[in-house]
């Protein structure tokens, strides 16, 4: 399958962003990886083929993207969507974090996806078809101590979306947000088990998520099944925050 259509997916050197890549690229997407990490890039470029097409990118840098919008624009396939799915964590007490350490989430997380987005929404709204889905976190709905900057990024990503969504509605391009829940990746897998059993004690579907559990819903929200479908925010946890 080849839908002539190239995704955007930032984060997408490893973890979720990874699966989120394969997932677009088996039903038909060429993929524009956007990350800072060369070398995942790279090892990730020789497992998925020549429909994941690796770009070294900070996505705190508006002059690197401009370059790599300009580059996708020249190489690819029309951009058609955009998965905002590159985040970070500096967790710490507020009475403890700094403003560094505040700024530097929101830089990545929430800033960065606008950045990305504005950088590339041209296309859709030219081809009067698309979708945007940015990854936020049940975080970004319920909280959690020590992730004021996270949480606060996480939430502004649905605010974000909602607003953007009244901007392109009329246009043909949906934005939408899918909310993780504790997923298996390597963050999870470092956390201590007795934080681990406190999470499992939470989750109705008493399990973990799987990455290709986010990538599912990512894939089904930018899937032609989903036009009707925007300014939702789809909880992909195993009912936690149900
Ligand atoms: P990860 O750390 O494995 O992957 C994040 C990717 O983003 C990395 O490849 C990293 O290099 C890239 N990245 C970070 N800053 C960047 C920048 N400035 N410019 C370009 N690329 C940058 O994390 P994971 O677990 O795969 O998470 C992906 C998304 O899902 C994140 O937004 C995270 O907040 C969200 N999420 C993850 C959950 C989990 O349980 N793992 C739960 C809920 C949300």
């Amino acid at each position: 399958m080849n839908l002539n259509a190239t995704a955007v997916v930032t984060g997408a050197a490893r973890g979720i962003g990874l699966e989120i890549a394969r997932k677009l690229i088996s039903v038909g997407w060429t993929v524009a990886a956007l990350d800072m990490l060369e070398d995942d890039l790279k090892r990730s470029a020789t497992e998925l083929g020549y429909n994941y097409r690796p770009y070294t990118v900070n996505i705190t840098d508006s002059e690197q993207l401009a370059e790599v919008s300009k580059a996708v624009g020249n190489d690819l396939p029309p951009v058609k969507g955009i998965v905002n799915n590159a985040g970070i964590t500096r967790d710490t007490l507020m009475m403890r974090m700094s403003e560094d350490q505040w700024n530097m989430v929101i830089d990545v997380n929430l800033t960065g996806a606008w950045r990305v987005t504005q950088a590339f929404m041209r296309s859709l709204i030219r081809a009067r078809e698309g979708s945007i889905v940015s990854i936020s976190s049940v975080v970004g709905l319920v909280g959690a101590a020590g992730q004021t900057n996270y949480a606060a990024s996480k939430a502004g990503l649905i605010g974000m979306s909602k607003s953007l969504m009244r901007e392109l509605a009329g246009r043909g391009v949906t934005v939408n947000v899918v909310a993780p829940g504790f997923i298996e990746t390597e963050m999870t897998e470092k956390l201590p088990e007795e934080v681990r059993s406190d999470y499992l004690s939470r989750i109705p579907a008493a399990r973990l998520g799987l990455p290709v559990e986010i990538a599912e819903a990512v894939a089904f929200l930018m899937s032609s099944s989903a036009k009707y479908i925007t300014g939702i925010v789809l909880p992909v946890d195993g009912g936690l925050t149900t």
